[in-house]
């Protein structure tokens, strides 16, 4: 029975990883998760989830060698972009210094490590980008992001860096995403300002922690990317989304990323990831936005605050 330690298990695609892996498996993982945050979910899908306040390095790792996982998967990441840009030191510890102990944990264990990564480590010019094309990024988070690629590829140990986009859908009401965001705005009033020129192609959670399963059954290295099939601009993403779901297209209002993001973090504004090599090896088409927006509809999603 594989050992696996989640580490940021209150992210949203911690949530969906679970989720899948209780569904599928029926008990054949044994799972750990591990958070910074305390309170409710003390479990999720039935996996215990151990409390480390601030991920501190020496209690972390203490968890890690008790535990003794096979496997460990690394979500945890300050996401916000601004805060990272504000907070950079916060940044660090949490995008970078926590992926080194980790990878500590996996030196002495001989455990293989999948550590997940952004398109926001590219600057922006000219995505959506495939695994060799060369990182440049331009604000703190990217940085950070990429330090911890660097942390993970010198390290000798058995890893995947699993890059993805914007992700979206989250069912957990403990966590955050762009939909949870759009319609907290939406209570408010007056128009929802939204880039026009600032491209991804967002991922479904599902799809991402699909693909999360596949690495961990499978246990390659490398470097992968994995998106959503629609590259779009945010204000085509939320136009889709507010269409969907029946909301007042009159209130969006498409400015620039430059006018939107004055004097907050710049955004890499053409970016997105190819998915094609992933999806060729292991079989996983992921859903455009148009089937991803119907497969949330028919759902019912709930969601939260604000994220990258
Ligand atoms: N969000 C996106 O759209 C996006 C896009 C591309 C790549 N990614 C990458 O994908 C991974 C998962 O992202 P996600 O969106 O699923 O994450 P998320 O929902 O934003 O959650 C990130 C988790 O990181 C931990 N964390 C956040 N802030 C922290 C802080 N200040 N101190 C300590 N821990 C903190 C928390 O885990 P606990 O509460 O369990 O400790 C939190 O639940 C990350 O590596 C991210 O960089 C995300």
């Amino acid at each position: 029975m594989p050992r696996l330690l989640v580490v940021g298990a209150k992210s949203k695609t911690a949530e969906a990883v679970l989720r899948a892996l209780r569904a599928r498996s029926r008990g054949d993982w044994e799972v750990l998760g591990v958070s910074h945050r305390p309170g409710e979910p003390r479990e999720i899908y039935g996996y215990p989830v151990q409390v480390v306040p601030g991920y501190h390095r020496r209690h972390l790792r203490n968890i890690c060698l008790w535990w003794e996982p096979e496997l460990i998967l690394n979500t945890a990441a300050v996401t916000d972009v601004d805060r990272c840009e504000r907070e950079r030191q916060h940044a660090w510890w949490v995008n970078v210094a926590l992926v080194e102990v980790l990878v500590g944990v996996c030196r002495v264990l001989g455990s293989y490590l999948v550590q997940l990564s952004t398109d926001y480590i590219f600057d922006g010019a000219n995505g959506p980008y495939e695994e060799h094309a060369r990182p440049c990024p331009v604000n703190y988070y990217g940085k950070t992001k990429l330090a911890a690629e660097n942390v993970c590829q010198s390290s000798g140990i058995s890893v995947a860096i699993l890059r993805t986009t914007l992700i979206f859908g989250t069912p957990a009401p403990w966590c955050s995403d762009i939909l949870g965001w759009l319609r907290q705005r939406l209570e408010g009033e007056g128009p929802i300002p939204v880039a026009a020129d600032l491209y991804t192609n967002p991922i479904l959670v599902e799809d991402l922690a699909q693909a999360i399963v596949c690495l961990l059954q499978e246990r390659p290295t490398g470097v992968f990317h994995i998106g959503g099939r629609s590259w779009v601009s945010r204000y085509e993403f939320a136009r889709a989304v507010f269409d969907a779901f029946g909301y007042p297209q009159e209130r969006l209002q498409p400015v620039p990323a430059q006018q939107l993001y004055a004097g907050r973090a710049q955004r890499p504004l053409r970016a997105g990831l190819k998915w094609e090599h992933f999806a060729q090896r292991w079989g996983i088409v992921p859903h455009s936005l148009a089937e991803a927006l119907e497969f949330l509809r028919q759902r019912g999603y709930s969601a939260g605050a604000r994220t990258e």
